[in-house]
């Protein structure tokens, strides 16, 4: 791999840039995985001095990197790399030659742009780019979800971005993709020849993805009120996963190939819309509660003065189904949500009972096989089995698990941002989604929110700590769904 590349960051001090990138990129100064000519540039409004920027940096790396991640000589080195930027993004003016000037006097590298701003700039960036000929023959661009607001903004967005980019030098990120345990999905479908003749409707009863955070807002709230947990959460990175769990073996695991397959299954999402989305579909607000016996005020407290007038849903489950040979009748359960329980991420393939039991009465229940995916926090596979209780005579039966547990054979977390910007540096778009996917996408969710805002379907509350809306379980699914399995 070349390693040596100009990375630059616009929004540079925002929240995502402090709480993921530059974790990220500190990450990859510890690992070694950068030449020491490797640059990043961070272009922000600000208009400050590089000592009072780096301080920022500093402060952000120790309130976001893992306890004991810090360590002050990675940070002297880390610091070396770092530059600054004082630009308005919005305005075509001459400060936009401060990045010319950081950047000239290598025009032959490998030089990324990392749009970690809102939609809303990405086109105003895209022309002063062009503008001020930033863009070079070896320029990749990468572009945060969520890409737009809806179907419409996104189309728009990315005929904007292609006014000045190829496909191919486009990158869309999603950092699920870049999370160990996904890309083990793969390799578990696709690398076994077990899994896949057990992957599908005859034998899959329900297949549940679930991500759960326990934090709140954690000061977003302009960002997220305008969003919401459909938009923030499944338009991405949820149905990446449905993707990646429900597409075709492709012919070859290269960008070209899961790409096409992946569109297919967005392609075959059945809509939801206002005849179906009381039956499908729940959306929920939490209110105050206890979070990992911390007491927290509800969504609309953490508001403040807009709180009373807010409708936005800080959780969602969905009952998705896709209409294809494969996964004809086998529901999708996708559910989300802020301020939960507990944080962890998760996808259950849950299979279907035997078809006969042979087994009389005195060996007791059976429970259908069960395969747990868990992407995080302790990354993981299990298989659900049954198997016959121990030293007894004649049959009783008991569930026991094959435990793959990835968690204990890493002796350092490794880092889906840090993956996924390699990925961009080496020109590995496998793991990026593709402008029709990402379009495709929004328009499966834009009918569910115009059916929530036409029926004003309003979130239902939950309490901080619990496990979301009461009805969920009964209304999507009539039983308890596994939770944390
Ligand atoms: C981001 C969302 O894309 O993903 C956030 O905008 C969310 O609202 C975050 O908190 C969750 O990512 P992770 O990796 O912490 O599960």
């Amino acid at each position: 791999m070349n390693n040596t590349f100009d990375f630059v960051v616009f929004g540079g001090l925002g929240d995502l840039s402090i709480r993921k990138l530059l974790p990220a990129l500190y990450r990859g100064e510890r690992d070694n995985v950068f030449s020491a000519d490797t640059r990043i540039l961070l272009v922000a409004r600000e208009d400050k001095k590089k000592a009072a920027i780096m301080r920022i940096v500093q402060e952000g790396l120790k309130e976001h990197l893992k306890e004991g991640e810090y360590e002050t000589d990675c940070w002297q080195r880390f610091s070396q790399r770092l530059h600054y930027a004082g630009v308005d993004l919005k305005q075509c003016d001459e400060r936009w030659q401060l990045i010319n000037k950081h950047l000239d006097d290598h025009p032959d590298r490998i030089r990324v742009f990392y749009l970690a701003t809102p939609p809303s700039l990405y086109a105003d960036i895209c022309d002063n780019l062009e503008v001020n000929q930033l863009i070079t023959s070896a320029t990749r661009i990468v572009l945060e979800k969520p890409l737009g607001y809806d179907h419409a903004s996104a189309t728009e967005i990315n005929a904007k971005v292609a006014e000045h980019f190829d496909e191919a030098d486009i990158y869309r990120i999603d950092h699920y993709l870049g999370k160990e345990t996904v890309q083990n999905l793969l390799t578990l479908r696709f690398g076994n020849a077990m899994f896949e003749p057990l992957w599908d409707n005859k034998l899959i009863e329900h297949i549940q993805i679930t991500i759960a955070e326990s934090v709140g807002l954690e000061g977003r709230a302009g960002f997220y009120d305008n969003v919401g947990a459909l938009r923030d959460m499944v338009q991405n990175h949820l149905l990446q996963l449905l993707c990646l769990i429900a597409m075709e073996p492709p012919t070859k695991l290269d960008a070209h190939n899961i790409r096409a397959e992946k569109l297919k299954v967005l392609q075959a999402l059945r809509r939801i819309d206002k005849r179906n989305v009381d039956e499908d579909t729940v959306r929920g607000r939490y209110t105050s509660g206890v979070v990992n016996a911390v007491p927290v005020p509800g969504y609309q407290e953490e508001l403040g003065e807009k709180g009373a007038d807010s409708q936005t849903e800080t959780y969602v489950a969905l009952k998705a189904h896709i209409d294809n040979w494969r996964w004809s009748g086998v529901p999708f359960y996708l559910r989300t949500g802020k301020r939960l329980e507990k944080r962890f991420a998760e996808i259950v393939i849950q299979y279907r009972p035997v078809s006969h039991r042979v087994f009389d009465e005195s060996a007791g229940a059976m429970q259908p096989n069960r395969l747990v995916i868990r992407l995080q926090p302790d990354e993981g596979i299990r298989l659900t089995l049954m198997t016959k209780e121990l030293h007894r005579r004649g049959i009783r039966m008991r569930p026991s698990t094959l435990n793959l547990d990835f968690s204990n054979q890493y002796d350092r977390a490794s880092d889906a941002y840090l993956r996924l910007i390699l990925d961009v540096v080496e020109g590995n778009q496998a793991l990026f989604a593709q402008r029709e996917e990402v379009e495709c996408a929004w328009a499966w969710i834009d009918p569910i929110i115009d059916a929530w805002h036409s029926q004003g379907t309003p979130p239902q509350p939950y309490p901080a700590g619990s496990r979301g809306p009461a009805e969920v379980d009964q209304r999507l699914h009539n039983g308890e769904l596994p939770w944390f399995v």
